[in-house]
């Protein structure tokens, strides 16, 4: 039996929709059709507790919309996934959140206009579920509004944003703005946070924290799901890899050898056929080759 106390995906199947020993998500059946095109058709999928599980794959994939179903933002047209044994179908995004679960927003324009400090006590009140702008002149609001501050500036140093607090969200650099999109997800103290493309955009220089922070979440005993095009960030962090391609989840491995997944490498060069279908071709390749010699003689 393997030993589940130092590598919890020890004697987890190298296979698409493997199960776990200890699942925060569940899902099944997954199904998003926008029009005549399926964006995702997930038949099972399960997120290991207390890991950084990667979810890779080529452009249009379905990654984000697939992330978009699981915080509660888009609504499948089939499907059930559990959050610690919980139903989420047709749960709210706010609801989602409450349960403890957390996604990272890019910064709109109307975050943009606010401080550092203020999207802080957004994330805040986003955990209540309260409206942001009512939050903010409840009176059961103001008295909990010390213990907020507190935590905001813990984070704001954690997250060395501190000098920058009453800037504004539109001034930050691309790198900042990532930091202070994880602080804020933080303010609610979520016990999964998932994030779309941290790195995207990021300075090198800040590369280096970032990754820093995601590892923190784990070191802290949160479960991350994140999406990711940059593989040597996915081998440095990641403890296991999904691959979506066209909906489907298609290969699920450890970071260091998914990619010799024949499965996944199709996938990346845009080949569609499976591996017999090429071997087929292969060997028709050589009949071909063989037929042109006999006729050149
Ligand atoms: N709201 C929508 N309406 C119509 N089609 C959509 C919508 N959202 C996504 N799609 C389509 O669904 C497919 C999956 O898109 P999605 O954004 O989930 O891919 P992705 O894996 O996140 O890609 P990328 O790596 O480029 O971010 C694409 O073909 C996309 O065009
Ligand atoms: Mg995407």
């Amino acid at each position: 039996m393997a030993d589940i106390t130092t590598d919890p995906f020890a004697g987890v199947e190298h296979v698409p929709g493997a199960t776990k020993p200890d699942p925060i998500i569940v899902a099944d059946g997954i199904v998003r059709s926008f029009g005549g095109l399926t964006a995702v058709n997930v038949e099972h999928f399960e997120v290991q507790r207390h890991t950084i599980t990667a979810l890779i794959g080529p452009n249009g994939a379905g990654k984000s919309t697939f992330f978009n179903l699981l915080t509660g933002f888009d609504k499948p047209q089939e499907g059930q996934w559990l959050f610690n044994g919980k139903t989420m179908r047709g749960t709210s995004p706010a609801k989602v959140a409450r349960a403890g679960k957390v996604r990272t927003f890019q910064l709109t324009k109307a975050l943009s206009g606010m401080t550092v400090m203020e999207n802080l006590r957004l994330g805040a009140a986003q955990q209540k579920g309260e409206n942001f702008f009512r939050a903010f002149v409840k009176p059961i609001w103001r008295a909990q509004e010390a213990e907020v501050t507190e935590k905001a500036i813990e984070l704001l140093h954690k997250f060395k944003l501190y000098e920058k607090r009453d800037d504004f969200a539109g001034e930050l650099s691309g790198g900042q703005r990532k930091l202070l999109e994880m602080a804020r997800a933080l303010m609610s103290e979520p016990e999964m946070i998932m994030l779309d493309e941290p790195m995207a955009g990021v300075n090198p220089a800040l590369t280096e924290s970032l990754l820093d922070h995601v590892l923190a979440l784990k070191g802290e005993g949160r479960t991350v799901l994140f999406v990711e095009h940059d593989m040597h960030m996915v081998r440095r962090i990641s403890d296991w890899v999904v691959v979506m391609a066209e909906g489907r989840i298609i290969a699920e491995g450890p970071p260091e050898t998914v990619m010799q997944n024949p499965a996944v490498q199709n996938a990346y060069l845009g080949a569609h056929h499976d591996t017999d279908l090429s071997e087929e071709a292969e060997e028709l390749v050589e009949e071909l080759a063989e037929r042109l010699e006999g006729g050149a003689e």
